[in-house]
């Protein structure tokens, strides 16, 4: 029993209308119609909803949602949670058709990210068309992308996601470079996008509980066609594009309106569990990535 991938996204942000220009007019999403829970959604592939922007204080990660198959993996990850401890709600119909799914369940992962487990996602009526990312976004089958969590406590995060949910373990990354936060970063896939999960322990309660969250394109020249869309609406660039030695990713980082970063990555290569082997890199990134702003806030 595991998830199938990385669903969708929940944003609580307390500026929609920047978060907006940045999806749509920098990143090239498409928007969609808003959530009948009120979300502003935006689509990169042929799902209805991928990324949904709410109004609120928090600016940070609200929701996460992963994709099971069907009903019957629902209900058997229900059954998962609950065996492991967790307090696992079942989501009613109205938290479904707000989530363009046919079922859902919510629990909390150890640091208090809420979590949604869903099958049946709704598909959109029309094609993805972005005239800014005309190669596209890599999504459906492998999902939306991915996210780097901050966690607390490192065991607790492979209990939750390894032992129920059922990711494996790509690689790590320890990073010892004195101009980067010196962290060791976990990995994991659920698919063969290379990650749709990373996550580090850092010894501080942090500010926001998620570090960026990525999309990835198809062609090169689309990340640095968004690059430039970047750095000419004077958006923040928090890394500029460099690259990951891990999981072959070329990208740059920049930083949303809230405070938390995004990534645009290009080149990800896919894993084949049948003959991956995990390692350990030493280094985030083996050229570029310059850091230009802090990369984990304390509360
Ligand atoms: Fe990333």
């Amino acid at each position: 029993m595991a998830v199938r991938s990385l669903g969708y996204w929940g944003f609580e942000v307390s500026d929609r209308s920047a978060w907006q220009q940045l999806l749509v007019d920098q990143m090239g999403l498409m928007r969609a119609e808003n959530g009948s829970d009120g979300a502003y959604v935006y689509r990169i592939d042929r799902y209805q909803s991928r990324l949904r922007v709410y109004e609120g204080a928090a600016d940070d990660i609200a929701f996460i949602g992963w994709e099971v198959s069907g009903p019957a993996e629902l209900e058997a990850m229900a059954q998962a949670l609950q065996q492991g401890g967790y307090n696992v709600q079942p989501g009613d119909a109205a938290l479904a058709k707000a989530r363009c799914a046919e079922g859902v369940i919510v629990v909390d992962d150890p640091d208090g990210v809420r979590t949604e487990i869903f099958w049946g996602p709704e598909i959109a009526a029309r094609a993805f068309v972005s005239s800014l990312v005309p190669s596209g976004f890599v999504g459906a089958p492998n999902g939306a992308g991915h996210h780097v969590l901050l966690v607390r406590d490192r065991e607790k995060t492979l209990a939750f996601y390894r032992d129920i949910l059922g990711l494996k373990l790509s690689d790590y990354i320890r990073s010892e470079d004195p101009d980067r936060p010196q962290l060791l970063v976990t990995f994991m896939h659920a698919n063969p996008r290379h990650h749709s999960l990373a996550f580090a322990e850092i010894p501080f309660q942090p500010k926001r509980k998620m570090q960026h969250f990525a999309l990835q394109v198809a062609s090169m020249s689309d990340v640095g066609l968004a690059y430039d869309r970047i750095l000419a609406a004077g958006t923040p660039v928090a890394m500029t594009l460099g690259h990951h030695p891990n999981c072959d990713s070329f990208s740059f980082y920049g930083r949303t309106p809230s405070g938390l970063d995004f990534e645009f990555s290009w080149g990800t290569h896919e894993i084949d569990d049948a003959t991956w082997v995990p390692k350990t890199y030493p280094q985030l990134s083996d050229w570029g990535h310059k850091v230009e702003l802090d990369l984990i806030e304390p509360a």
